[in-house]
């Protein structure tokens, strides 16, 4: 293992001049007394945050090229580089092996004899292992390219984790990796290369670069577009002519079979078990199931609320304006809304500044005629591969998806969210998520001011904690974390600029409602198994609601 020392690295990035540092450090100085925390960045940003405590480990046993970033948190270029620092952390995140990005503050005290072993004296300075010489800020796009650039035609050591970048000659050959895909460039293109590294942690796969010049493998598959992908082995030959990287990406970490590194491989037959008391049901994963939501509406209201025994003070007003949202914008049936009509209205009626739990469970559950929220869950499109995968935070997301998007009169574009912001900070179990989804809330969500920014508001944060969360433990096998939707289930939400992946907001807009409109949902599993349910005469669903009949939601298995 490679062992760093300050001489290896280099900086790149030259400091500002001393005479704007200091007119930038007597002005901060005079607004804020200095604190010692607060960095830019947060342990979910995707960027190794770095301390006295951690550097050494991290440093000494990687196995990637470590890009860090010594800034100071006051400093304004800092400031305003940060979002382009994180951005490119997110963007190549499946690096992570080969090259990893990292900053430390060296505005913390505690951080200065760090700052101070690597020679840091200006901020921001980027500095690479070995890699990098000089250069001045670029976009994201150009720091990318150029640690490719370094990676290729550095000197030793190398990361022991890259890949290999290089062209190749290869005939076609079937191979033992799996699935091989080739990818046709011109030689100036960095797709390849970039692919390589995002395919870095999957197993099963393997990329190799061609190109354009190699006549007869070109011809031999008429290959006319660069770049283009063609895919071997076991699927057959399959291409795509979509000219940025996010879109192969997209389709090849999702081929069958293709797995992240040290996860199990997903055995199909696993799933056709019949080891948990779910057994797994056969569903559409491109649609919205109504059973989640009422499977989500049963564990919120009779098990994760049933934790709080007194709910008082700022915990029930959440609880009222959640019960509210509900009974406005749930697209239910008919017994379920008129169950949330009765809750609201009998939570409105209470004139305690306290309620027991048990008072809300009478209210859930002994109800008037023609009003219930079926017992227990049957999650469809929630399903997990495993007992622990999915299920219950997923269909809170998918709960609040729809709610934003149902909410189309609500004279308060922020309604729903804010709901949902106090509810999942009053009472969701995953404390963490908590934490991370208020930080978020915080940050942004008061500037939503129309109802469609609040459905594009929870679409991007969702899409922010994909991020985060990708290759975590907690990630199912089967559905990997994606900046969703997929190109496939969207094509039009996906656009390219500059040779950058972009989303199309207003397509995505329109994609959403219809995703998650009342009309789209599937009514699938919800009744036969309310029948068969051990308490499902406490439901009464099918004998008591006739105008169930009526409802399109019940017409027909799709
Ligand atoms: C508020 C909240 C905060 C959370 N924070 C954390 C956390 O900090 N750490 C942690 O480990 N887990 C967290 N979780 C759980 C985590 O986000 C997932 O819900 C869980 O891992 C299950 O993942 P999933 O594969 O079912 O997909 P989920 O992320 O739950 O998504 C459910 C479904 O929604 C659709 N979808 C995906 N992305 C989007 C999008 N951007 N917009 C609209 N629809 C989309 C897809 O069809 C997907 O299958 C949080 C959950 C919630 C509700
Ligand atoms: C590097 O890893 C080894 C083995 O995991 C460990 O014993 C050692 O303490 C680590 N080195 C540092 C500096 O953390
Ligand atoms: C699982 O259970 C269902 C219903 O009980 C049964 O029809 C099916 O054959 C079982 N599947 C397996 C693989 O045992
Ligand atoms: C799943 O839903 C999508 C979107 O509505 C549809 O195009 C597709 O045909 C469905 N697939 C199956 C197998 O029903």
């Amino acid at each position: 293992m490679h062992q760093l020392t300050s001489t290896e690295l280099k900086s790149i990035i030259s400091p500002p001049s001393l005479e704007s540092l200091i007119s930038t450090i007597l002005f901060v100085c005079l607004l804020f007394p200095f604190t010692t925390e607060a960095g830019l960045y947060t342990a979910s940003d995707q960027v190794v945050v770095l301390t006295p405590d951690n550097v050494d480990s991290v440093l000494v046993n990687s196995t990637a090229a470590l890009v860090v970033e010594f800034y100071a948190s006051w400093c304004g270029h800092c400031i305003a580089f940060s979002p382009v620092w994180k951005s490119l952390a997110s963007d190549i995140k499946e690096w992570k092996p080969a090259v990893d990005l990292a900053a430390i503050d060296c505005a913390n005290q505690d951080n200065g004899p760090v700052c101070s072993r690597f020679g840091v004296r200006g901020y921001p300075t980027l500095k690479v292992l070995q890699l990098l010489h000089s250069t001045s800020f670029m976009d994201f796009q150009g720091l990318r390219h150029k640690i490719i650039d370094k990676m290729e035609t550095h000197a030793e050591p190398w990361p022991p984790a890259c890949p290999p970048l290089e062209t190749t000659r290869a005939e076609l050959k079937t191979n033992s990796v799996g699935h091989l895909a080739l990818l046709f460039e011109t030689s100036n293109s960095y797709v390849g290369r970039e692919l390589t590294l995002d395919l870095l942690q999957y197993e099963n796969i393997a990329v190799r670069r061609v190109l354009s010049t190699e006549d007869g493998l070109v011809a031999e598959l008429n290959v006319t577009h660069f770049p283009s992908c063609y895919l071997y082995y076991p699927s057959g030959i399959f291409t795509r002519q979509l000219e940025v990287r996010t879109f192969y990406t997209y389709a090849l970490q999702r081929l069958p079979g293709v797995v992240r590194a040290g996860k199990p491989l997903p055995v199909t037959s696993d799933l056709a078990k019949n080891t948990t008391e779910d057994q797994l049901r056969p569903f559409n994963r491109s649609r919205v199931y109504m059973s989640d939501l009422e499977s989500t509406l049963h564990y919120s209201l009779r098990v994760e609320l049933a934790a709080h025994p007194v709910i008082k003070g700022e915990a029930l007003s959440t609880l009222q304006r959640y019960i509210s949202v509900l009974a406005k914008y749930f697209p239910g049936r008919p017994v379920v809304n008129n169950l949330l009509k009765s809750v609201d209205m009998w939570l409105k009626g209470e004139k305690d500044t306290e309620l027991s739990y048990s008072s809300l469970r009478d209210a859930l559950d002994n109800t008037v005629p023609n009003a219930a929220l079926p017992e227990g869950v049957r999650w469809v499109g929630c399903q997990g591969s495993k007992p622990h995968f999915r299920r219950y935070p997923c269909g809170m997301w998918t709960l609040f998806h729809v709610l934003t998007v149902q909410a189309e009169e609500a004279a308060d574009p922020q309604e729903v969210l804010q709901a949902m912001r106090s509810y999942i900070h009053s009472f969701f179990g995953c404390r963490a998520c908590a934490t991370h989804f208020e930080n978020m809330a915080q940050e942004s969500m008061s500037h939503v001011g129309t109802l469609s920014s609040a459905v594009l508001w929870l679409w991007s944060h969702h899409n922010h904690v994909n991020n985060r969360l990708a290759g975590a433990l907690s990630e199912d096998p089967h559905f990997p974390k994606i900046q969703w939707p997929s190109p496939e289930l969207c094509p039009s939400c996906h656009g390219v600029k500059n040779g950058e992946h972009t989303w199309n907001q207003a397509e995505l807009l329109t994609f959403l409602r219809s995703h998650f409109s009342s009309e789209h949902l599937l009514s699938d599993y919800l009744e036969e198994e309310a029948h068969s349910n051990p308490r499902a005469d406490k439901v009464q669903i099918c004998r008591s609601a006739p105008e169930q009949a009526v409802n399109p939601l019940f017409l027909g298995r799709h």
